[in-house]
């Protein structure tokens, strides 16, 4: 008999079998196992994905874009469970998530950074969130590490942060206690029987037959083989380089808050850990699949996080990697039943998937439970789309429909130069 976490897969079936066991995998399999359902998660190296690379910036209200007033809903829904939905994970697995309610501050350097500020701010109060307006002198009072120029700031004390490799290791460990079983393997293609998904075929020839399939492989999940054109996701990797220092405990407390700014038009954002990590990122580069960490990436990180934040230059690097997010057509993950009868989407969170995680995985298990998603997610439909990325029932947002790609013009083009590139690109 294999075990419940590492079974052999030649003819196992379950109720729901999820492809992928990044964090939005693993939440959407631990929550439908909650549910009573028999659960299996396909994927050769559960725990990994984009979690592996991201800063864990829980930040409905600083990352809040023009357009985007829909996904800001759900962004701060999904905010207002973290406590709790941390607070249970750690309860049943003895894993904390490093959850700190400590608040962003985000920064203007210059004239244009200010305006910029001010317009979010503007855009903030009109979105009804309550945000403070500060001095540079104000600014600089709450962190002593800003640089001198530092021209104003947004203080916003909802934005928090978690540790995502904390948080991956924690929903493996309760997917493990809920039951979940764990097929290694790389799932290859889906299998539809009629007009039904009804499992996969894996890499080593074997076959998981399941009654739901929950396609959730983040960046990759445009690319399984087997799904009909019309439910393809409309998925594309937007890859994030960041570069993690330590801060030695006689510079403690470094910083006592996430700091970010706008820098010669691309964002930088600087996280600080309780154990002393600082991640530095990220870059937003629609280059397709490549993960290569590049001098330039890593260079202009530096360069404007050392701008915003001098002492920088003393602390020890102690790493640099590049993850892929999956962006969608309107940066809005792609949630629920897919035209694809036993077919449903938990992907394309973009930006949001650290934050996205817990509200996710409630969707998820009430779709799998009514074949509905409830009402805070009902926006985020995987129908919305079809497979080319035209709208079919895009979002449309308060001030009308929003932009195609919202991001066209600040995300690098794919063969621009690099400099060019990564300025233009830094979008977070
Ligand atoms: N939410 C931060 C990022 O995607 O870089």
């Amino acid at each position: 008999m294999p075990s419940r976490s590492h079974a052999s897969h030649a003819s196992c079936t379950s109720d729901v079998l999820v492809i992928g066991g990044g964090i939005i995998g693993l939440v959407t399999a631990w929550r439908a196992a909650q549910r009573g359902l028999g659960t299996a998660v396909v994927d050769p190296a559960p725990g990994g994905g984009a979690a592996r690379v991201a800063a864990g910036m829980l930040a409905p209200v600083t990352e809040l874009h023009t357009g985007e007033q829909t996904l800001l809903a759900l962004n701060l829904e999904s905010a207002r469970r973290y406590p709790d939905f941390a607070a249970e994970l750690t309860e049943l697995t003895g894993h904390g998530l490093g959850y700190r309610r400590s608040g962003t501050l985000a920064v203007a350097l210059d004239a244009d950074d200010r305006a910029q500020l001010r317009e979010l701010h503007l855009l903030q109060r009109q979105s009804g969130l309550d945000t403070e307006w500060l001095s540079g002198r104000e600014c600089r009072r709450l962190e002593p590490m800003l640089a001198p120029g530092v021209r104003g700031g947004l203080r916003v004390d909802g934005d928090h942060q978690i540790d995502p490799r904390r948080l991956s290791t924690a929903l493996l460990a309760a997917c493990e206690r809920a039951g979940v079983v764990f097929h290694r393997v790389w799932a290859e293609r889906l299998r539809v029987t009629g007009d039904r998904a009804t499992g996969v075929v894996t890499a080593d020839g074997g076959e998981l037959g399941a009654d739901r399939v929950v396609l959730a492989a983040g960046s990759r999940s445009g690319r399984l083989a087997g799904v009909p054109g019309a439910v393809v996701p409309p998925v594309r990797p937007v890859k994030g380089q960041v570069v993690r220092l330590t801060v030695p405990p006689r510079y403690a407390p470094f910083l006592s808050r996430t700091v970010r700014a706008v820098v010669r038009g691309g964002q930088v954002y600087l996280v600080p850990r309780e154990n002393g990590e600082l991640v530095i990122g990220a870059t937003s580069e629609d280059l397709g699949w490549d993960t290569t960490v590049t001098a330039g990436g890593v260079y202009e990180l530096l360069r404007d996080a050392h701008e915003l934040v001098p002492g920088i230059t003393e602390l020890p690097l102690t790493e640099t990697r590049a993850g892929l997010r999956p962006g969608t057509p309107d940066n809005a993950p792609l949630l629920g039943p897919t035209a694809l009868p036993g077919l449903l989407l938990a992907t394309g969170h973009h930006r949001n998937g650290v934050l996205l995680t817990p509200v996710t995985g409630d969707a998820l298990a009430h779709a799998l439970v009514t074949g509905e998603l409830p009402p805070e997610a009902r926006p985020f439909a995987a129908s919305r789309f079809s497979a080319d990325g035209s709208a079919a029932g895009r979002i449309t947002e308060p001030g009308g429909e929003r932009n195609a790609e919202p991001d066209a013009g600040r995300n690098a083009r794919p063969g621009a130069g690099l400099g060019a590139g990564l300025s233009a690109g830094r979008n977070v």
